[in-house]
């Protein structure tokens, strides 16, 4: 996938009302185009993709300090790396901020070393806040707005994710760099916050646009950016929440060639189509693109974000009653490394997905005591914060349910559910903690439990109609006179 040029130099930052402090115009250029990757969710090959591109950065000007910003954050936005644990990121930290002391900065680029050191101490609040005030005066700064809009979603601050966009979203007209992507980071914070209609309208125009005729139902034709995947993955998640299984499961299959390239996103679009699938009861068709396309990018990449796709599906899978064979034996593998991170806590509940799924004991206990330090350790990491009042909860639940004990499951869900949120994701993310204490409530031997399912299901129905899913579940209660 090809970044368009030109690339920015010195001059071109300076004439945006964003300078740089650095006279390399090869480093200005090459910070561009890793911004620009970041926002496109692909590795430009051509030009070394973003590792190649940072390598180059630090070798062009190893003082330039928003080079070291970028670099950083971006290891850090992955949430696979912690300083804590990763002794190359957190020398490179030092760098940073010892580089930042040596020079005269912009006020800009030092709330930019400011916000990565908070983000890196875990205070993903205090990291947005000084992301927030730069684009306070400098509101076509890509990657503050970027990296405030996944430090927003790992919060689970939904409404914050899309005002962000909206206070920003004026100065970013067409002639401005990656404009149209914004488009795209504005419609997923409305999708988030359930204006379905603006959300698709918005995704659509960044990628089709309106006044051209539609080459079939639904889409438009002259793109503007064809290939933003974000925009595309917005649409998916409109069709997630309104159960629109035919409809997405169709848009998904037409525009795959222009997001299939981009690799760091590739993988989370194909879960939503997968979900689709599930969602109808096609399980072996959701798991031959598991085994095609979600699997062969787990043991290639492996990001975080590859991760929780692998584990939320199977995990789904067997609620449903599906088989999953050998395959949580490939994915345990891959979480195993991460059971001492508590990056995230969303992340947690996932690698736990694979330690139970492999009935790895000993991994799961560990991920549990580990846990339970990081909840009691001082300091202002919100996660650890959070690990003690929802965090650890949901993991004990997921335990219980895969023991075979729903009654305390559903004990220890029911007070946190409308917390989870706190645990960052997106609602289609964390609907499988949903499915999880349906599943768990329906299986209850409590006579105290015997109507939650009921409730849980009725309101479920409320909210999303017509889901095949929610339809399954209402006739598996129905089984057991609970509807
Ligand atoms: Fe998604």
């Amino acid at each position: 996938m090809a970044v368009s040029l030109p690339l920015r130099d010195c001059q071109a930052w300076k004439d945006a009302k964003l300078p740089l402090s650095t006279t390399s115009n090869e480093a200005c250029k090459l910070f561009d185009a890793t911004v620009t990757q970041y926002v496109k969710w692909a590795n430009d090959q051509s030009l070394g993709g973003m590792e190649g591109c940072l390598a180059k950065l630090k070798a062009a000007d190893p003082n330039f300090v928003m080079g070291h910003v970028i670099s950083n954050g971006l290891v850090l936005i992955g949430t696979g790396n912690s300083v804590k644990l990763d002794k190359e990121l957190d020398l490179a930290m030092k760098t940073m901020v010892e580089i930042s002391k040596t020079q005269p900065l912009t006020q800009r680029e030092q709330l930019h070393v400011s916000a990565v050191e908070t983000f890196a101490k875990g205070n993903f609040p205090k990291a947005c806040e000084l992301w927030e005030e730069i684009l306070r005066d400098h509101p076509t700064d890509m990657l503050a707005l970027k990296f405030a809009h996944d430090g927003y979603f790992y919060l689970g601050y939904q409404e914050q994710m899309r005002d962000s966009v909206a206070r920003v979203y004026p100065f970013w007209t067409p002639d401005v760099p990656l404009s149209s992507y914004v488009k795209g980071l504005y419609s997923f914070g409305l999708m988030e916050t359930h204006f379905y209609d603006q959300a698709e309208k918005l995704a659509k125009e960044a990628v089709w646009p309106v006044a051209a005729s539609p080459p079939c139902p639904g889409l438009q034709a002259l793109s503007i950016e064809p290939t933003d995947a974000w925009s595309v993955h917005t649409v998916a998640h409109v069709h997630e929440m309104r159960a629109e299984v035919k409809a997405g499961t169709e848009f998904m299959q037409r525009s795959e060639s222009q997001w299939k390239d981009s690799d760091m996103l590739a993988c989370h679009n194909y879960w939503h189509w997968a979900l689709y699938l599930i969602e109808k009861g096609e399980y072996e068709a959701a798991l031959t693109i598991y085994d095609d396309h979600i699997l062969p990018r787990l043991k290639g990449r492996g990001s975080v974000l590859d991760v929780v796709d692998s584990c939320s599906m199977l995990f789904r899978l067997q609620m449903e009653g599906v088989s999953v064979g050998q395959r949580w034996q490939d994915v345990l593998p891959v979480t195993r490394p991460h059971t001492q991170d508590h990056i995230l806590l969303f992340n947690d509940a996932h690698f736990l997905m694979a330690s139970l799924g492999a009935q790895d004991r000993q991994t799961t206990q560990d991920l549990l005591t580990g846990l339970q330090e990081a909840s009691k350790s001082p300091g202002e990491n919100c996660q650890h914060q959070l690990a003690r009042d929802v965090g650890l909860p949901l993991c004990l639940a997921m335990v219980e349910f895969k023991d075979g004990n729903p009654d305390r499951a559903l004990e220890l869900l029911l007070p946190i559910r409308y917390r989870i949120v706190q645990m960052g994701g997106s609602d289609a993310q964390r609907d499988v903690f949903n499915q999880m204490l349906i599943h768990a409530a329906l299986n209850c031997t409590s006579s105290a439990h015997r109507n939650v399912a009921r409730s849980l299901l009725m309101e479920r129905d409320a909210l999303k109609p017509n889901s095949p899913l929610t339809e399954r579940l209402i006739r598996k209660a129905a089984a057991v006179h609970l509807m």
